[in-house]
């Protein structure tokens, strides 16, 4: 099979589809629903780290190449390459005005995936494997972070494009592979998309709504109090 630079490659395109849904669409499902346990306060949080902490280094590591890192660099990078060749001939005439703006925004999504995922990913995993210091991926640091509202703005986005470019990309995804053929079938997978899109919005948005309401030290004075209150019990009977 001759590879070429400058000119799709039909099994290429075809890993890039698979890619997108599995592992990288499972992990940012799971990612956001873990992330979620900032609502449930930083004791939550800090034991979802703490658990991903406690895993052998190499294991760790071996985990985040082959099932993050990996597929996730080559899904961004073919994606480039995809947006850059402008090949927006997937849906041409044959198909509704409003499939064209979906599927040019689920596009454009990717870029806005690939320039968040540089920063985030550089600022989180990146910083712990330069510095060896989690600090920086616990709760009190989020707290701190979303203190100023540029920051949430920036993750808002980066969730949102996320979310959109992962709900449409099933709905492409079928297609793709001949999962819906029917318009029937399809107006059903474009529901359900749009339901994607807007449960995965809500999940992150909740995230980052979780760092902002709750207060970091909490669990340390729910210790204090529970330490208080013990020998206290213990007085009063
Ligand atoms: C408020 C929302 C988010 C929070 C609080 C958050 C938190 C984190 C944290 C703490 C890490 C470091 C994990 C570690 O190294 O142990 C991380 C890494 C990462 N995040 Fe997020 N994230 C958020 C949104 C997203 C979104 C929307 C995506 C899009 C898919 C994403 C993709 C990634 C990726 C690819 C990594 C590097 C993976 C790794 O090597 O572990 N994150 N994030
Ligand atoms: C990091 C930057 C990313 C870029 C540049 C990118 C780019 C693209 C592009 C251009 C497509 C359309 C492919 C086509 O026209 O055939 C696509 C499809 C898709 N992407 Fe991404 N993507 C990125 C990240 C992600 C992430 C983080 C996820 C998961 C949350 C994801 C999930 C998907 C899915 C499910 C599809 C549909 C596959 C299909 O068309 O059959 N992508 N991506």
């Amino acid at each position: 099979m001759a590879l070429s630079l400058t000119k799709e490659n039909y099994v290429l395109h075809r890993i890039h589809s698979i890619t997108g849904v599995i592992p990288v669409g499972y992990y940012m499902v799971q990612h956001l629903a873990l992330n979620s346990f900032s609502i449930g306060g930083e004791a939550k949080f800090n034991g979802v780290i703490d658990f991903f902490e406690g895993i052998p280094k190499h294991v760790l590591l071996a985990m985040e190449v082959l099932a993050i890192w990996l597929p996730l660099i080559f899904h961004a990078v073919y994606g480039v390459f995809i947006v850059s060749r402008a090949e927006n001939n997937f849906f041409t005439t044959k198909y509704k005005w409003s499939h064209n703006r979906m599927f040019f925004l689920q596009r454009a999504s990717g870029l806005v995936i690939f320039a968040f995922l540089i920063y985030h990913s550089l600022s989180t995993t990146g910083y712990k494997y330069a510095t060896g210091d989690v600090e920086r991926l616990k709760f009190a640091a989020w707290h701190e972070f979303f203190s100023n509202p540029l920051w949430v703005l920036v993750y808002a986005t980066g969730i949102i494009a996320s979310s959109y470019h992962l709900g449409y990309g099933i709905w492409n995804f079928c297609i793709r592979w001949g999962i819906t053929v029917s318009e029937e079938a399809q107006t059903r997978i474009q529901k359900a998309s749009a339901l994607i899109f807007v449960a995965l919005t809500l999940l992150g948005w909740g995230v980052i709504a979780g760092f902002i309401i709750n207060k970091p030290g909490a669990a340390k004075t729910e210790a204090a109090t529970a330490a208080l209150v013990q020998p206290l019990s213990v007085a009063t009977r």
